[in-house]
Protein backbone atom coordinates (compact mmCIF):
# COMPACT_ATOMS: atom_id res chain seq x y z
CA UNK A 1 0.00 0.00 0.00
CA UNK A 2 1.30 3.25 -0.94
CA UNK A 3 0.97 6.02 1.37
CA UNK A 4 -0.68 9.72 0.82
CA UNK A 5 2.36 12.52 -0.40
CA UNK A 6 0.62 16.18 0.04
CA UNK A 7 2.32 19.38 0.22
CA UNK A 8 2.79 22.06 3.14
CA UNK A 9 1.59 25.32 1.15
CA UNK A 10 -0.90 26.04 -1.57
CA UNK A 11 1.88 27.40 -3.96
CA UNK A 12 4.04 24.73 -3.48
CA UNK A 13 1.21 22.31 -4.47
CA UNK A 14 0.39 24.34 -7.73
CA UNK A 15 4.30 24.57 -8.62
CA UNK A 16 4.70 20.82 -8.08
CA UNK A 17 1.03 19.64 -9.10
CA UNK A 18 0.95 17.79 -6.28
CA UNK A 19 -1.89 17.95 -3.79
CA UNK A 20 -2.32 20.78 -1.29
CA UNK A 21 -2.73 18.07 1.93
CA UNK A 22 -0.56 19.37 5.35
CA UNK A 23 -1.69 16.44 6.88
CA UNK A 24 -0.90 13.78 4.49
CA UNK A 25 1.79 10.98 6.12
CA UNK A 26 4.33 12.63 3.36
CA UNK A 27 4.82 16.42 3.32
CA UNK A 28 6.99 18.56 0.58
CA UNK A 29 7.83 21.69 2.17
CA UNK A 30 10.81 23.97 1.78
CA UNK A 31 13.32 24.15 4.83
CA UNK A 32 17.01 25.81 4.78
CA UNK A 33 16.69 26.63 1.32
CA UNK A 34 15.85 22.95 -0.25
CA UNK A 35 12.76 20.85 -0.94
CA UNK A 36 12.21 18.35 1.40
CA UNK A 37 9.70 15.28 2.00
CA UNK A 38 9.27 14.95 5.74
CA UNK A 39 7.39 11.61 6.83
CA UNK A 40 4.79 12.68 9.74
CA UNK A 41 4.31 9.05 10.95
CA UNK A 42 5.42 8.09 14.48
CA UNK A 43 9.23 6.97 14.56
CA UNK A 44 10.48 8.24 11.23
CA UNK A 45 13.19 8.83 9.89
CA UNK A 46 14.91 12.39 9.63
CA UNK A 47 13.67 14.31 6.15
CA UNK A 48 14.55 13.17 2.58
CA UNK A 49 16.66 15.15 0.36
CA UNK A 50 19.29 15.82 -2.45
CA UNK A 51 22.66 17.08 -1.67
CA UNK A 52 25.12 16.08 -4.27
CA UNK A 53 27.48 17.31 -1.89
CA UNK A 54 27.39 14.41 0.28
CA UNK A 55 30.59 12.36 1.32
CA UNK A 56 29.40 9.25 -0.94
CA UNK A 57 28.60 11.34 -4.19
CA UNK A 58 32.54 12.88 -3.50
CA UNK A 59 34.00 9.41 -3.46
CA UNK A 60 32.05 8.10 -6.41
CA UNK A 61 33.51 10.76 -8.22
CA UNK A 62 36.59 10.21 -7.11
CA UNK A 63 36.77 6.41 -7.81
CA UNK A 64 35.84 7.75 -11.47
CA UNK A 65 36.29 5.50 -14.29
CA UNK A 66 37.26 2.29 -11.96
CA UNK A 67 33.74 2.80 -10.73
CA UNK A 68 31.89 -0.58 -12.11
CA UNK A 69 28.91 1.69 -13.18
CA UNK A 70 31.60 3.69 -14.91
CA UNK A 71 33.10 0.33 -16.91
CA UNK A 72 29.50 -0.60 -17.41
CA UNK A 73 28.56 1.83 -19.74
CA UNK A 74 31.44 1.81 -21.70
CA UNK A 75 33.35 4.90 -20.69
CA UNK A 76 36.85 5.11 -21.92
CA UNK A 77 39.44 7.63 -21.62
CA UNK A 78 38.75 9.08 -24.85
CA UNK A 79 34.82 7.83 -24.93
CA UNK A 80 31.81 9.32 -23.27
CA UNK A 81 28.35 7.72 -23.85
CA UNK A 82 24.73 9.88 -23.88
CA UNK A 83 23.04 7.77 -21.22
CA UNK A 84 19.11 7.63 -20.41
CA UNK A 85 18.84 7.24 -16.89
CA UNK A 86 15.39 5.94 -17.66
CA UNK A 87 14.42 5.44 -13.61
CA UNK A 88 16.38 8.48 -12.08
CA UNK A 89 14.95 8.19 -8.71
CA UNK A 90 17.15 10.43 -6.71
CA UNK A 91 20.01 10.92 -9.67
CA UNK A 92 23.11 9.21 -7.25
CA UNK A 93 23.98 7.29 -10.27
CA UNK A 94 23.05 9.70 -13.07
CA UNK A 95 24.69 12.58 -11.40
CA UNK A 96 28.15 10.11 -10.98
CA UNK A 97 28.00 9.54 -14.82
CA UNK A 98 27.39 13.20 -15.36
CA UNK A 99 30.46 14.01 -13.22
CA UNK A 100 32.48 11.53 -14.99
CA UNK A 101 31.46 13.70 -18.16
CA UNK A 102 28.83 11.76 -19.75
CA UNK A 103 25.44 13.70 -21.85
CA UNK A 104 22.87 12.61 -19.19
CA UNK A 105 19.10 12.80 -19.33
CA UNK A 106 16.57 11.14 -16.97
CA UNK A 107 13.66 10.25 -16.49
CA UNK A 108 11.55 9.51 -13.54
CA UNK A 109 7.59 8.35 -13.19
CA UNK A 110 7.25 10.06 -9.76
CA UNK A 111 6.33 13.82 -9.66
CA UNK A 112 7.40 13.45 -6.11
CA UNK A 113 10.80 12.28 -6.51
CA UNK A 114 11.51 14.43 -9.42
CA UNK A 115 10.50 17.42 -7.64
CA UNK A 116 13.01 16.71 -4.89
CA UNK A 117 15.80 15.73 -7.53
CA UNK A 118 15.02 18.69 -9.75
CA UNK A 119 15.78 20.71 -6.41
CA UNK A 120 19.02 19.28 -5.71
CA UNK A 121 19.92 19.45 -9.34
CA UNK A 122 19.66 23.25 -9.39
CA UNK A 123 21.70 23.73 -6.27
CA UNK A 124 24.72 21.63 -7.45
CA UNK A 125 24.31 23.62 -10.70
CA UNK A 126 24.10 20.84 -12.59
CA UNK A 127 22.54 20.78 -16.45
CA UNK A 128 21.08 17.34 -16.35
CA UNK A 129 17.73 17.29 -17.97
CA UNK A 130 14.95 15.61 -16.65
CA UNK A 131 11.97 14.29 -17.89
CA UNK A 132 8.60 13.05 -15.70
CA UNK A 133 6.87 10.36 -17.02
CA UNK A 134 6.65 6.83 -17.79
CA UNK A 135 10.52 5.77 -19.54
CA UNK A 136 8.68 3.02 -21.91
CA UNK A 137 6.17 6.04 -23.24
CA UNK A 138 9.59 7.98 -23.65
CA UNK A 139 11.42 5.61 -25.38
CA UNK A 140 9.07 4.72 -27.68
CA UNK A 141 8.54 8.30 -29.10
CA UNK A 142 12.22 9.04 -29.35
CA UNK A 143 13.03 9.39 -33.07
CA UNK A 144 15.85 7.02 -34.55
CA UNK A 145 18.50 10.50 -34.06
CA UNK A 146 17.35 11.31 -30.36
CA UNK A 147 18.24 7.77 -29.22
CA UNK A 148 21.10 7.49 -26.81
CA UNK A 149 23.62 5.08 -27.04
CA UNK A 150 22.80 3.57 -23.13
CA UNK A 151 20.01 2.92 -21.52
CA UNK A 152 20.79 2.92 -17.89
CA UNK A 153 17.99 1.03 -15.61
CA UNK A 154 18.29 0.80 -11.95
CA UNK A 155 14.80 -0.69 -10.62
CA UNK A 156 13.71 -1.08 -7.18
CA UNK A 157 14.46 -3.99 -5.05
CA UNK A 158 14.41 -4.56 -1.21
CA UNK A 159 17.21 -4.35 1.33
CA UNK A 160 19.88 -4.05 -1.23
CA UNK A 161 22.05 -1.50 0.26
CA UNK A 162 23.10 -1.08 3.90
CA UNK A 163 24.80 2.15 4.06
CA UNK A 164 22.43 4.93 6.35
CA UNK A 165 21.69 7.56 3.57
CA UNK A 166 20.84 4.73 1.17
CA UNK A 167 18.53 3.28 3.86
CA UNK A 168 16.76 5.69 4.36
CA UNK A 169 16.27 6.96 0.63
CA UNK A 170 14.76 3.38 0.41
CA UNK A 171 12.21 3.49 3.34
CA UNK A 172 10.90 6.60 1.87
CA UNK A 173 11.02 5.00 -1.62
CA UNK A 174 9.08 1.62 -0.93
CA UNK A 175 6.48 3.91 1.01
CA UNK A 176 5.44 6.39 -1.64
CA UNK A 177 5.60 4.37 -5.01
CA UNK A 178 4.48 0.73 -6.09
CA UNK A 179 6.54 -1.57 -7.68
CA UNK A 180 8.54 -1.12 -10.33
CA UNK A 181 7.76 -2.93 -13.32
CA UNK A 182 11.39 -4.18 -15.11
CA UNK A 183 10.18 -6.43 -18.06
CA UNK A 184 8.55 -3.57 -19.99
CA UNK A 185 11.30 -0.90 -19.28
CA UNK A 186 13.89 -3.71 -20.44
CA UNK A 187 12.15 -4.36 -23.73
CA UNK A 188 11.63 -0.81 -24.64
CA UNK A 189 15.32 0.06 -23.35
CA UNK A 190 16.84 -3.11 -26.18
CA UNK A 191 15.11 -1.27 -28.85
CA UNK A 192 16.14 1.95 -27.45
CA UNK A 193 20.15 2.28 -27.21
CA UNK A 194 21.84 2.59 -29.96
CA UNK A 195 25.14 0.59 -28.30
CA UNK A 196 24.26 -0.67 -25.03
CA UNK A 197 21.52 -1.63 -21.90
CA UNK A 198 23.03 -1.94 -18.53
CA UNK A 199 20.47 -3.19 -15.94
CA UNK A 200 21.95 -2.53 -12.02
CA UNK A 201 20.56 -5.38 -9.78
CA UNK A 202 21.46 -7.41 -6.42
CA UNK A 203 25.03 -8.80 -6.70
CA UNK A 204 23.32 -12.53 -6.44
CA UNK A 205 19.97 -11.84 -8.48
CA UNK A 206 18.70 -13.73 -11.51
CA UNK A 207 19.36 -12.34 -14.72
CA UNK A 208 16.23 -10.21 -15.76
CA UNK A 209 15.11 -12.44 -18.37
CA UNK A 210 16.45 -16.00 -19.56
CA UNK A 211 17.15 -14.82 -22.69
CA UNK A 212 19.29 -13.09 -24.05
CA UNK A 213 22.03 -13.52 -21.61
CA UNK A 214 24.26 -10.37 -20.65
CA UNK A 215 27.14 -9.73 -22.77
CA UNK A 216 29.16 -8.46 -19.66
CA UNK A 217 29.12 -8.48 -16.00
CA UNK A 218 30.99 -5.90 -13.71
CA UNK A 219 30.39 -6.77 -10.10
CA UNK A 220 30.47 -4.17 -7.11
CA UNK A 221 30.34 -5.65 -3.31
CA UNK A 222 26.36 -5.55 -2.85
CA UNK A 223 25.41 -5.32 -6.80
CA UNK A 224 26.18 -5.58 -10.48
CA UNK A 225 25.83 -4.42 -13.69
CA UNK A 226 24.66 -6.43 -16.65
CA UNK A 227 25.32 -5.15 -19.74
CA UNK A 228 23.45 -6.19 -22.97
CA UNK A 229 24.88 -5.20 -26.09
CA UNK A 230 22.65 -3.53 -29.31
CA UNK A 231 25.13 -2.39 -31.47
CA UNK A 232 23.16 -2.54 -34.99
C1 LIG B 1 15.83 2.44 -7.27
S1 LIG B 1 15.26 3.95 -7.88
C2 LIG B 1 16.63 4.51 -8.83
C3 LIG B 1 17.79 5.01 -8.00
C4 LIG B 1 18.82 5.74 -8.82
N1 LIG B 1 19.55 4.86 -9.72
C5 LIG B 1 19.81 6.48 -7.96
O1 LIG B 1 21.02 6.29 -8.16
O2 LIG B 1 19.37 7.28 -7.09
C6 LIG B 1 14.12 3.54 -9.14
C7 LIG B 1 13.29 4.74 -9.64
O3 LIG B 1 12.78 4.41 -10.94
C8 LIG B 1 11.51 4.98 -11.07
N2 LIG B 1 10.80 4.26 -12.13
C9 LIG B 1 10.42 2.96 -12.11
N3 LIG B 1 9.80 2.61 -13.25
C10 LIG B 1 9.79 3.72 -14.04
C11 LIG B 1 9.30 4.00 -15.34
N4 LIG B 1 8.66 3.07 -16.06
N5 LIG B 1 9.47 5.25 -15.84
C12 LIG B 1 10.11 6.21 -15.09
N6 LIG B 1 10.58 6.00 -13.84
C13 LIG B 1 10.43 4.78 -13.32
C14 LIG B 1 10.90 4.82 -9.69
O4 LIG B 1 9.82 5.75 -9.49
C15 LIG B 1 12.10 5.10 -8.79
O5 LIG B 1 12.16 6.48 -8.45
Amino acid sequence: MTLRVGAADKALAERLAVPFDPDAEFVLEYRQGRLQLRDLRDGAPSPLFVDFASHEIDRRRTAGRQLPVARAVGIKPDFTPSILDATIGLGRDAYTLHALGCAVTGVERSPVIAALLEDGLQRAGADLPLLVGDSCDVMARLKPDERPQVVYLDPMFPERRKSAGVKKEMQYMQAILGDDDLLPLFEAALSCATRRVVVKRPVNAPYVVESPKPNHTFAGKTVRFDVYLTTR
